[in-house]
């Protein structure tokens, strides 16, 4: 479902982020949503984007998204970043992909650049809970990090962060692995950044916490070697059976037989298209679902994932 909201307010928050403050074009309260979750931004030029909620999850008054500018923008982060206060968009409802964990000793929070946005809803949400949590924040300078002066200043984060600023690449690893040497096996990490980041990140906590204990949020998709790719069915609960070529991702082939279905990114990111595995070995090749979800066999995101075996027996949510 689709709403209408007005920008309320825009902070520069480094030259290459913004923030956007939303507010209902009807008035009303937002509804609560989960800490790490995102929406589906429209923006003036129509083009569609998912970016994190990084404001307070119990706050009712408004939404807070920071949008990027990237450098190779077609129409998207290029179009919010000449918004003004008083301009509207159209917002999708929140969508979350990076479950929060009930019970954890300590939670650890790892964000590079831009992946500030969606651990900073985290948070606040492990603020709320009385949680105990490190938020390491890794940028190339004071002037490109977002969000400084309120990690520095609000009570919630001012002594739980730890800033990273002009680390070199290749000395993170190291930075890295004492925070994995101060973990136990009872934290459970998060972390958001450019891939090599996570990858790193995910690495070194693995063998202290254990894979479902370390929970990555995406924000591109995976390069994947299609090279090797065929044809195999796609039955649907409904009975309707499908060929899917190689070089056709079973959501084109749905959708040119006809079949509607729910979709944002295409890339393997939002979980828009995720749907239940009834019978068939899937090849997972989204960065949406979980390892767990994964490993369960139950779940395949359309757009990007393909079947191992020579049949997929689906069940479109
Ligand atoms: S449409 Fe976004 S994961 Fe498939």
């Amino acid at each position: 479902m689709s709403l209408l909201v007005r920008v309320a307010e825009v902070t520069d928050e480094t030259h290459q982020i913004r923030t956007l403050r939303l507010i209902r074009e009807d008035g009303a309260p937002f509804g609560p949503y989960e800490a790490g979750a995102h929406i589906d931004v429209t923006g003036p030029t129509g083009v569609l984007r998912q970016y994190s909620l990084c404001g307070p999850p119990d706050d009712p008054a408004s939404l807070l998204i920071a949008v990027k500018r990237e450098p190779r923008s077609r129409g998207g982060s290029a179009a919010l970043h000449q918004v003004a206060p008083g301009d509207s968009l159209e917002i999708g409802e929140p969508r979350n992909l990076l479950s929060l964990a009930e019970e954890a000793e300590r939670y650890v929070l790892v964000a590079g650049g831009i992946g500030i946005t969606p651990l900073l809803s985290v948070a606040y949400a492990l603020h709320s809970r009385g949680a105990e949590f490190e938020l390491h924040y890794f940028a190339r300078s004071r002037q490109e990090a977002a969000f400084v002066e309120l990690l520095e200043t609000r009570s919630e984060f001012s002594d739980r962060v730890r800033f990273h600023l002009g680390v070199p690449r290749g000395e993170q690893p190291e930075l890295f692995a004492a925070m994995a040497a101060a973990a136990t096996p009872a934290c459970h990490v998060y972390t958001c950044g450019p891939q090599g980041f996570m990858a790193r990140v995910t690495s070194v906590f693995t063998p202290v916490v254990g894979e479902d204990q370390v929970h990555v949020e995406h924000f591109v998709a995976a390069q994947v070697d299609t090279s090797c790719d065929h044809a195999f069915t796609v039955e649907l609960d409904t009975g309707e059976v499908f060929e899917v070529p190689a070089g056709k991702s079973i959501l084109a082939v749905l959708e040119e037989g006809g079949i509607d279905v729910f979709k944002s990114c295409e890339e393997g990111i939002c979980g828009s298209c995720v749907s239940g595995i009834l019978d068939g070995v899937a090849d997972h090749r989204d960065n949406c679902l979980s390892a767990a979800d994964k490993a369960s066999g139950t779940q395949i995101a359309l757009c990007v994932s393909r079947a191992r075996s020579d049949k997929l027996v689906i069940e479109l949510y």
